[in-house]
């Protein structure tokens, strides 16, 4: 079977030279099985015909809104929603631009900011433009996006004579990264895993608790990441104010105490191929909750006796099957990696993931993080400053590699 077969894929083209390699792609994704669709803003006509990109795509191509003779209307939501990838190659640094901020004064920009499937962007632009602090914040900001892969230009000889990086990758490389994209989104077909997110709540009274300062960003993306793979999720997740995750291959179960978070856990960890603990979990609770709000009057001081909370991935860890793989974080301010690899055996994790307080950008609240992750066989890999949503897939690449 073509590695694309049946994959409805949108060719975004902007207004740059290397417009005029996209027939090739076009034609390669076709061989592959592919059903290509494709939209070119008004300036990429100078360089490639929309009548050359019908002929090789055997599909009208769209440019605008509507068509100035019927008046028949492009729908850039039935666009949009109608594809399982979307491709915009060459990216203009005009074109990158605006998918960064979110403006729609085209078609294909228009599509960009409605589709809800991935996106694969290949910018391809002269060298100092390439390089410029803007054009390289752009790019910045769409790797950090979700459902986003940017593709690196190439360094090489450059329409204007010079040298330096820019170019666009040839169609085959584009080809491959697609090729590759859809290999990686169906690795998890069939799994099923769970995810622990965000802080436990330990109540002291009807309107106070012992709780941290987890936001549960990196747990949330390592379950979008989990089931963008085709997992089923369960994403077990403490008191959060972010946006809980849409994709329909997430359960979420909303939990307050770490007690609560161990039930669902317990409940689901035998039909689970692994569970991967990112929850920051209160390690003690108040031994009795007060029944009513607890007075100041009448008091210089208040001691609350706390008893310890069960350690969720230490029972996982007890009663696991061998081809179960679990993993665990440690957020260390001392000793980080003797600490981290301890809590991997106590824990009988595969790996844990290491983030320090030291390191700036890392740990609690921030959309970054940096990570070290520790295997059972003391191997240690260590990872630079990124967002999160990258980390998770650090994390994800690393846990399928195991599993294979
Ligand atoms: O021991 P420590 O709390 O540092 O271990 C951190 C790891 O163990 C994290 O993966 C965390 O989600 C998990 N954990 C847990 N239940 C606890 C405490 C920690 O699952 N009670």
């Amino acid at each position: 079977m073509p590695s694309l077969d049946g994959k409805k894929i949108l060719v975004g083209i902007s207004g740059g030279i290397a417009a005029y390699k996209i027939p090739s792609l076009i034609r390669l994704l076709i061989k592959e099985g592919a059903e290509v669709q494709v939209i070119q803003t008004p300036y990429s006509k100078n360089f490639i015909t929309p009548l050359t990109l019908s002929t090789v795509s055997q599909k009208p191509v769209y440019s605008d809104f509507f068509e100035q003779n019927t008046g028949d209307w492009h729908s850039h939501i039935g666009l949009a929603r109608n594809c399982d990838l979307m491709v915009i190659a060459p990216t203009t640094a005009n074109t990158l631009s605006k998918m960064a901020y979110g403006q729609a004064d085209n078609l294909l920009l228009a599509v960009y900011l409605a589709t809800p499937a991935p996106v694969i962007v290949v910018p391809a632009m002269d060298v100092d433009m390439y390089n410029h602090p803007a054009t390289q914040n752009n790019i910045k900001i769409l790797s950090d996006r979700q459902n986003h892969i940017v593709l690196e230009a190439e360094e090489g000889e450059l329409a204007s004579g010079l040298t330096g990086k820019g170019r666009m990758p040839e169609p085959e490389t584009i080809l491959q990264e697609i090729i590759l994209f859809f290999q990686k989104k169906n690795s998890l077909n069939g799994k099923t895993f769970i995810v622990t997110a965000g802080p436990t709540y330990e109540k002291i009274d009807p309107v106070r608790f012992i709780g941290n300062f987890s936001s549960g960003k990196m747990g949330f993306a390592i379950a979008e990441e989990l089931a963008f793979r085709g997992a089923e999720v369960h994403l077990v997740s403490g008191h959060v104010s972010i946006p809980y995750p849409i994709q329909s291959n997430i359960t979420v179960h909303k939990i307050m105490s770490t007690v609560e978070m161990l039930d669902v856990v317990r409940k689901h960890f035998p039909e689970s191929d692994g569970a991967i603990f990112a929850a920051a979990v209160a390690d003690f609770r108040p031994v009795s909750t007060i029944g009513s709000k607890i007075k100041r009057e009448n008091k210089a001081s208040l001691e609350i006796k706390l008893e310890k909370n069960p350690d969720i991935a230490a029972e996982m860890g007890k009663i696991k099957k061998d081809k179960q793989i679990t993993v665990g974080f440690a957020l260390e301010m001392n000793n980080e990696l003797l600490n981290a690899s301890k809590k991997l055996i106590s824990k009988n994790l595969n790996f844990i993931v290491l983030n320090s307080l030291k390191d700036k950008g890392a740990g609690f609240g921030t959309d970054t993080n940096k990570i070290t992750i520790i295997d059972k066989n003391n191997k240690k890999t260590v990872f630079e400053l990124k967002h999160k949503r990258k980390v998770a897939e650090d994390i994800v690449n690393y846990l399928v590699d195991l599993l294979k």
